[in-house]
């Protein structure tokens, strides 16, 4: 016997709350989603991403003394320690940059604790060192595979444009920098999605914060989670043009495919993350001139609509965000991934602060006791 049979099983754990939470609210009826009980329209459009870090791990908002120091501290982290270049520099160049950002966020964890450093200290050391190194390593590791040098981040650019200063070489423009800003805020925490799950099953065991956060991006990297923008861009790219857009709805459909960017567990109406996202497109839309991408994710929005009544999630128009920044469609996951850390991060102090171990039970269904057969035997 393995244990008492659950009586009911929940595929997926749809609907299972698994414990109780400060950081962050969904009414997925009706289209809301606040961290810390501030509501997220107005934190993308009055915040900045270092300020919603500070939120989500410390559950209020800084003051602006907090706030500098806050940033002056991840500025401090910004740089990659010599030995993570050299790792950025081994890695294949065709590597799945979510997997060099994995490794890497592994690498940086393996740092042992300092002198009189304890386990908590070490693990807000670790925190602030991942969330200000993935996006310099995400950057780099671009940079690095397309031949250039390394670019020093400069400690006075905020995360976003320190981002696209090391992903470009040169300073963003404002409108690209909020723009970026604003899909890192969004991104920085969804409640109990399958890679914040990943984190604090990992946190349940006590082990550190670095290990539960390579879980988390290992869970994150999959198709139906965050490898999704990724998707989502390769799909808009088939279609190629607004006219052909109906035809490959009909001919996915039929054939019982997903179509990337649609449908989620938690929202039964609008993800309010995708309408910010669809207004911060159509910016830069206008800024490039360049529409196309975006009028085919506008058909294609409404035709899935008519025709399955499902509604675009985050990544549909974080793809198109994305592209239109000049990030290349296989890093699109992992910048969800250096910016997610923030929320995974915020889970991992809960779990820490109210621990037990996570342990969950499966109903066997497997053969009853069966003997031994020695393998000469065996037919
Ligand atoms: C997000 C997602 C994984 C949620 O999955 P889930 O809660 O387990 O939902 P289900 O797989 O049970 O889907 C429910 C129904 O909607 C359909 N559906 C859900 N998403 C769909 C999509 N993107 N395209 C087509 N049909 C979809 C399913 O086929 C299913 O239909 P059925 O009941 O007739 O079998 C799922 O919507 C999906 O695969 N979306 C595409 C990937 C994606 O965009 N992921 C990013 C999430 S932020």
């Amino acid at each position: 016997m393995s244990g008492q049979a659950t009586t009911e099983i929940e595929r997926g754990l749809e609907g299972v709350v698994i414990g109780k939470s400060a950081i962050t609210f969904i009414d997925g009826q009706e289209g809301i989603l606040r961290y810390r009980g501030i509501d997220i329209k107005e934190l993308a459009e009055k915040s900045t991403y270092e300020e919603v870090v500070y939120l989500l791990w410390n559950g209020k908002l800084p003051t602006q003394r907090e706030l500098a120091d806050f940033k002056r501290n991840l500025a401090k982290h910004r740089a990659l320690p010599r030995e993570v270049r050299s790792l950025l520099k081994t890695m294949p160049k065709a590597a799945n940059p979510m997997d060099v950002a994995r490794t890497a966020a592994s690498f940086i964890a393996t740092y042992p604790a300092k002198k009189a450093e304890t386990f908590e200290g070490a693990n807000r050391r670790k925190a602030r060192e991942l969330t200000a190194t993935l996006p310099t390593i995400v950057a780099g590791f671009q940079r690095i595979r397309k031949g250039k040098t390394l670019v020093n981040p400069n400690p006075r650019m905020d995360h976003a444009a320190s981002f696209l200063y090391g992903f470009f070489g040169k300073k963003p423009d404002e409108v690209a920098r909020r723009a970026f800003d604003t899909i890192s805020i969004l991104y920085a925490d969804h409640e109990m999605n399958a890679s914040t799950f990943a984190a604090v099953v990992t946190t349940s065991t006590l082990a550190d914060l670095g290990g539960a956060v390579t879980s988390a991006i290992a869970a994150l990297a999959g198709p139906l989670h965050g490898g999704s923008n990724r998707r989502v861009m390769e799909m808009l790219e088939k279609i190629g043009s607004l006219d052909r857009v109906h035809q490959y709805v009909e001919d996915e459909l039929s054939a019982g495919h997903r179509i990337m960017g649609f449908g989620h567990r938690i929202y039964h109406t609008f993800d309010p993350r995708a309408v910010i996202l669809k207004d911060v497109a159509d910016d830069l839309t206008k800024r490039s001139g360049q529409r196309k991408w975006l009028d085919i994710a506008l058909r294609l929005e409404e035709d899935i609509w008519e025709k399955r009544h499902l509604r675009p999630n985050i990544e549909f128009y974080a793809a198109v965000v994305l592209n239109e920044l000049g990030i290349p469609k296989d890093l699109m996951p992992a910048v969800f991934a250096c910016n997610r850390v923030a929320g995974w991060i915020a889970h991992i102090y809960e779990q820490y602060a109210d621990n037990r171990i996570i342990r969950p039970l499966t109903e066997y269904v497997g053969p009853s006791a069966t003997p031994y057969v020695p393998i000469e035997q065996r037919s």
